[in-house]
């Protein structure tokens, strides 16, 4: 059965669709698991930094949430081997009559049963925000992966991440977990990261990864080449930084 994680902050930016899928390719590439990546936000971000071709799909991941596909029938492999199940802004388009649904919240876990076998890692990259599809992530996922960028607006952020959690645990009465908090954009030379990174490892405990994602021009261009950073940049920072945050996944999976 898969292990389901979503890859959540409210906070935009912070690196949320670069981790997921970087980690799904380095699950499948270094470990040989079978991966699955959902882009569950309208702006396609992971699935095209994959490859995957987001405005020339027949059907999407919005056909699936409103019950019009199979998700088996909107799965795309990238060249790097994971597969994908892509949105673009037409998701966007749907998001109030997806909030009308019955069974709004569980539209996804509910899609993904017929197929969870089928997968060892099910990584699913959520939007900036806490609406709709955010919480369709969280409810079909076993635990979360929480990207926090080095800055000061981070820290403030941390009661929302709190918060949004408590609110999935007792309002949706799902135990999600922490799967871990992982520390991003992370410059050495930046007071302001030290001091972040302290407060995480304060706040979150031994929940912190190790692994610590530097801020890296490389991963910011590897998109570009439809390449994941262990591709377009295999012996950089940015790349053993990665590589050691997907052995810490399958340890604390196991
Ligand atoms: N460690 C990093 N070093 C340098 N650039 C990064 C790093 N992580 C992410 N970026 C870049 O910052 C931008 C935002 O990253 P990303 O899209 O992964 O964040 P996000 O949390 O998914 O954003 P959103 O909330 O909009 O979905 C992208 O251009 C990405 O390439
Ligand atoms: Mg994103």
């Amino acid at each position: 059965m898969a292990h389901i994680t979503a890859v959540f902050n409210m906070k935009g930016g912070v690196g949320k669709s670069t981790t997921a899928y970087n980690l799904a390719a380095g699950l499948h590439s270094f470990h040989k698991k079978k991966v699955l990546l959902i882009d569950i936000d309208p702006q396609g971000n992971a699935g095209t930094a994959l490859g995957i071709p987001i405005w020339d799909l027949k059907q999407q991941l919005k056909d699936v949430l409103q019950r019009q596909a199979n998700i088996e029938d909107i799965i795309l492999t990238a060249d790097s081997g994971v597969d994908v199940a892509p949105s673009n802004i037409l998701l966007a388009e749907q998001e109030i009559p997806i909030s009308a649904m019955p069974g709004r919240e569980l539209l996804l876990r509910k899609a993904l049963k017929p197929i969870e076998h089928k997968y060892d890692f099910i990584i699913i990259d959520s939007p900036p925000n806490i609406g709709v599809f955010s919480i369709n992530a969280l409810l079909a996922s076993q635990d979360v992966l929480i990207p926090v960028d080095m800055g000061y607006l981070a820290l403030l952020g941390l009661q929302g991440i709190d918060r949004a959690i408590s609110l999935i645990h007792t309002e949706l009465e799902h135990p999600l977990e922490i799967l871990g908090v992982l520390a991003t954009r992370y410059d050495g030379r930046n007071k302001m990261s030290k001091e972040v990174l302290a407060a995480l490892q304060d706040h979150f405990g031994d929940k912190v990864f190790k692994a610590v994602i530097p801020e890296a021009v490389k991963l910011k261009e590897a998109p570009s080449y439809s390449q994941s950073i262990f591709e377009y940049d295999p012996r950089g920072v940015a790349a053993e930084a990665y590589k050691e945050l997907t052995k810490e996944v399958v340890n604390v999976s196991k």
